[in-house]
């Protein structure tokens, strides 16, 4: 519970229980303030906070029903504690409607109050804990921090805005780091199942033996090593959401239960022979296009169609190069928070070779290189230098391949290649023959007569 010492109000109108508790109570390490009643008790507490209350119910000017209504609504993560006169624990238990934590009969034993005054004190600073998480993941999760003024993104936003308030069934598919996890997360801490819980699993991370059982459970001796029974994901994720990621490397028999969850609404444990409910919304991800597995035979199409109740397509970020510049500033902002960073800005040419390149790792890879640069960095300003590597000078934008798939022979798609990356770099300084031919360390002439070569022209 951490070194500072914890203030305990003791609140009494005999003045030797308020003595007594507060002897037992600093033994403990507690810090007492004491109150003859309620009203004194609520003024004490406007002075400065105070982390747990020890109350009587009956006192003269304000009882301890009255105060510990008011507390309840100022100051609610304060846990109050009531001591009552045996005769009295019917209204004990009516201040614990109130919303007392715990009452403790009269006359009391030493250990009772220090047991209980503990307890109360451990649950709160665990509930504290757990709100802060929520607060974070909110904050994390929400769709605000999902970047993007793009087309594309916009589409994606109003999707996640229709579909989040519904129970629906949704398949989001987008190429390897475009957010479809960040989608997933906004969409479930969107919705009315924000309070349960959002369980992950990647079906491609799992050895398929072991896939069934980590999805439905298994029951106790239901194979070799199950010693256990062995809850699900499924039943883990009750009143909540499942996020299936890289759905389509599920196994033909389990695209075949997982059909009948979404059907059915139902499933079996490994083993067993119950039938137990599954209150559970699906969010499924694929970054393969599952109409092409379809197509092979590798995906269930009835499966498909299941899941397919609204979709979500995340385009790639090449696709929506205006994204870049937003997400470049985004990311700078999270490392300065989160790193005590201070960098102000990104210089014109580092975002513009951002902004060129083509990202085949998408958002990830780019939120990579703005990590790195702001890590790097020397001074407030993120340069040309601190991009990696393969960002900085002149891109050939992944025109190998391509050119490679154009067929032809070697001379003739070494070329090619030539003429893309010339074309790139004129395009880079503007068409300025002088620098280009600087960047490309070759000679001006040599320059002139390639273009002329490969008939290149500004575009
Ligand atoms: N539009 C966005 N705005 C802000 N951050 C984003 C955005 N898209 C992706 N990111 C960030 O990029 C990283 C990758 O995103 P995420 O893990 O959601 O991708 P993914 O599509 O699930 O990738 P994979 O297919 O590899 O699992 C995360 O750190 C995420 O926070
Ligand atoms: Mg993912």
């Amino acid at each position: 519970m951490g070194t500072k010492k914890m203030r305990v109000l003791v609140v009494d109108d005999e003045s030797h229980v308020r003595i007594l508790l507060s002897e037992v109570l600093k033994m403990e390490g507690f810090i007492c303030v004491q109150a003859e009643n309620g009203k004194d008790a609520l003024a004490c507490m406007e002075a400065e906070p105070v982390d747990l209350v020890l109350m009587d119910i009956r006192m003269p000017v304000m009882d301890g029903m009255e105060a510990v209504r008011i507390m309840r609504d100022t100051w609610p993560e304060v846990p109050v504690i009531m001591t009552t006169a045996f005769a009295g624990v019917d209204t004990a238990v009516e201040a614990m409607k109130l919303g007392a934590y715990n009452y403790i009969s009269k006359p009391f034993n030493n250990e009772e109050i220090i047991v209980n005054v503990k307890r109360a004190l451990e649950i709160q600073s665990l509930t504290r804990e757990v709100e802060d998480l929520r607060r974070v993941v909110r904050t994390r999760f929400s769709i605000n921090n999902i970047i993007g003024k793009s087309a594309g993104m916009q589409e994606v936003f109003k999707g996640i805005g229709r579909v989040a308030p519904t129970n629906s069934t949704v398949l989001i598919q987008g190429e390897s780091g475009t957010g479809k996890e960040l989608v997933a997360r906004a969409i479930h801490y969107n919705s009315r199942r924000s309070q349960g819980p959002l369980v992950n699993l990647n079906c491609a991370a799992i050895p398929e033996g072991l896939l069934e059982s980590e999805l439905f459970g298994h029951e106790k001796g239901s194979f070799t090593g199950a010693m256990n029974h062995h809850p699900g994901k499924f039943e883990l994720a009750a009143g909540g959401t499942i996020f299936l990621d890289e759905i389509s490397e599920m196994s033909p028999n389990l695209q075949a239960k997982l059909l009948r969850v979404l059907q059915d609404r139902t499933f079996q444990r490994v083993g067993g022979t119950r039938t137990l409910a599954a209150d559970v919304r699906v969010i499924a991800a694929s970054n393969k296009d599952l109409s092409e597995a379809i197509r092979q035979g590798s995906f269930r199409e009835d499966l498909y169609y299941r899941l397919n109740v609204v979709q979500l397509e995340i385009p790639p970020l090449r696709d929506r190069r205006e994204d870049i510049p937003l997400l470049v500033d985004h990311f700078i902002a999270r490392c300065n928070k989160e790193m005590g960073k201070q960098v102000q800005q990104i210089s014109h040419e580092a975002l513009k070779q951002l902004t060129a390149y083509a990202w085949p790792g998408n958002v990830r890879e780019l939120e990579n290189a703005v990590e790195r640069a702001v890590v790097m960095g020397q001074g407030g300003v993120i340069m040309t230098e601190d991009l990696p590597v393969s960002l900085q000078g002149i891109q050939p934008r992944a025109v190998t391949r391509v050119n490679q798939d154009r067929g032809g022979s070697l001379k003739e798609m070494m070329e090619a290649v030539e003429a893309d990356i010339l074309q790139s770099a004129l395009d880079d300084t503007g068409w300025n023959r002088v620098k280009t031919a600087e960047v490309l360390k070759m000679s001006r002439k040599a320059l002139i007569y390639k273009i002329d070569k490969y008939g290149l022209s500004q575009r």
